[in-house]
């Protein structure tokens, strides 16, 4: 390899908005010449993408930083280029005092200034030669045959425990024709699926309202538009979504998911809280009972759906009765997966002037109460699927086991099946569910699909 080229290294914290701007940075650092190295002490250049959504992620990027600036004092070169939710929470000229070892910083909202940034920081390597021409294999979320599509940015729900709506900006959605050019280079660098990406993606297109359409997209509901369009342009590519913000999703949205095969059957829908009077104080725009309702109706539409959630536990004001409501729903969604976080106090969040005078031991025996819940709901879910025929995605070798292959079906169920010789990533197959485990599915291979 040349003397000249620059290697550079991307640690990524957060949620699947951050991995798709770092894959991003990735692609672009690999065109200006620099090559990817396995470790930020052999680096010339780290990319730290990080996340605020709680005050342990935040913590998580400092120190993360902090340690690439004792490996610059041990006598490397490295350098940090500072990105994601933490960049416009703080002054850049504070935090570079702070870490020296920060060369700029970048915001999200303007992730597409990535390049000129550091080609007017960095000295560009126009003859390096590129070590892999395989760029979407570095360019994926899960496996190489999956890709993350942004289709828009920001975010403008007022949720009052949320630091994510000051960190990412304002919604600013992209064009119809743009994420259609998207998908397609996507897929001619070999994806097979697509997860479109928005923190509250319902709100597509909103953002132009009053203002003269950009996008040939139209209809009173933008996203469903979009779903539809791409569903029926790519019909042999699998096409995933998140997130939902449950008061916004429509009932024609949901017709339109039960009717495309190839539209996810997973749903995302954060609930947060299963009590009235939190899921005001979170100003979340709904009740439970229309959660109930919203359930019914998808239930009803989509009978192999796979509902999951995001809970909060020990928001201000959450007494044994507010949070005993949040385990009575999970009994009665059963949810196949829930996502739950202890509520952390965000900086200049409403939330935040809120009183929060509950012990944290407490907090943390409801959020275990909780986990052990849905940890037995999760597993009578996975029960239910035993003897069933899934069609998976061939993600790679099993974590525990080399003998044995992962994959994942359009409806995000994890399995691992007995490995057949001529199976390769990539591959579509069909499994038979033989065993439920708590995150994963045992199967059977029958047939190639
Ligand atoms: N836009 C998405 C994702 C937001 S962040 C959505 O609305 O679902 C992912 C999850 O982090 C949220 O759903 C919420 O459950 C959790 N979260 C956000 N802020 C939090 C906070 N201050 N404390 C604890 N959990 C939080
Ligand atoms: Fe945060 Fe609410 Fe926006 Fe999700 S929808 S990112 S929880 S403000
Ligand atoms: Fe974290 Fe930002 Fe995502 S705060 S959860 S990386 S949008």
């Amino acid at each position: 390899m040349p003397e000249t080229c620059k290697k550079y290294f991307i640690k990524t914290f957060g949620c699947q908005m951050n991995i798709a701007d770092s894959n991003r940075f990735a692609r672009i650092l690999d065109e200006l010449g620099f090559t990817r190295s396995d470790s930020p002490s052999e680096s010339d250049l780290v990319v730290v993408n990080t996340c605020v959504v709680r005050a342990k992620a935040e913590d998580k990027a400092i120190s993360y930083i902090g340690e690439i600036e004792r490996i610059r004092k041990s006598g490397s070169k490295v350098s940090v280029i500072l990105a994601g939710c933490l960049v416009p929470l703080v002054n850049e000229n504070e935090i570079k005092r702070r870490f020296p070892v920060i060369l700029f910083s970048i915001n999200p909202e303007n992730v597409d200034t990535f390049r000129d940034l550091v080609l007017e920081h960095c000295k560009p390597v126009p003859d390096c030669e590129k070590i892999s021409d395989d760029v979407i294999q570095k360019d994926s979320g899960k496996s190489s045959f999956h890709a993350f599509v942004n289709i828009m940015r920001g975010c403008e729900q007022h949720c009052t425990y949320c630091i994510v709506p000051k960190a990412r900006g304002n919604n600013a959605s992209r064009k119809y024709e743009d994420i259609r050019d998207e998908i397609k280079w996507r897929i001619d660098n070999g994806a097979k699926a697509i997860t479109l990406l928005g923190q509250s993606i319902l709100d597509y297109g909103k953002d132009w309202q009053d203002k003269k359409p950009i996008s040939s997209i139209k209809g009173d509901d933008l996203f469903r538009d979009l779903l539809d369009r791409i569903s029926i342009e790519f019909p042999d590519i699998w096409i995933k979504f998140l997130t939902s913000h449950s008061k916004d999703l429509l009932f024609e949205t949901i017709d339109l998911i039960a009717s495309r095969d190839n539209i996810s059957k997973f749903i995302h829908l954060p609930i947060q809280s299963g009590d009235d009077g939190i899921l005001k104080k979170m100003n979340r725009g709904h009740n439970r009972d229309d959660y109930f309702k919203l359930v019914e109706y998808i239930n009803n539409k989509i009978p192999d759906v796979r509902l999951s959630s995001d809970i909060i536990v020990g928001f201000p004001g959450e007494n044994l009765d507010a949070f005993e409501q949040s385990l009575d729903l999970l009994r009665r969604v059963r949810f196949f997966k829930v996502f739950t976080f202890l509520y952390s106090t965000r900086p200049s969040t409403a939330a935040a002037r809120m009183k929060d005078d509950l012990p944290i031991e407490e907090k943390r025996a409801r959020l275990n109460r909780l986990i052990d819940l849905q940890n037995l709901i999760t597993l009578e879910r996975h029960k239910e699927l035993v003897g069933e025929k899934l069609i998976i995605m061939v993600e790679g070798p099993a974590l525990k086991s080399e003998e044995m292959l992962m994959g994942r079906s359009l409806s995000e169920d994890i399995v691992i099946f007995n490995s057949v010789d001529f199976v390769s990533t990539g591959d579509f197959v069909r499994v038979k569910i033989i065993e439920e485990r708590q995150r994963t599915l045992i199967g059977e291979f029958v047939d190639r699909a």
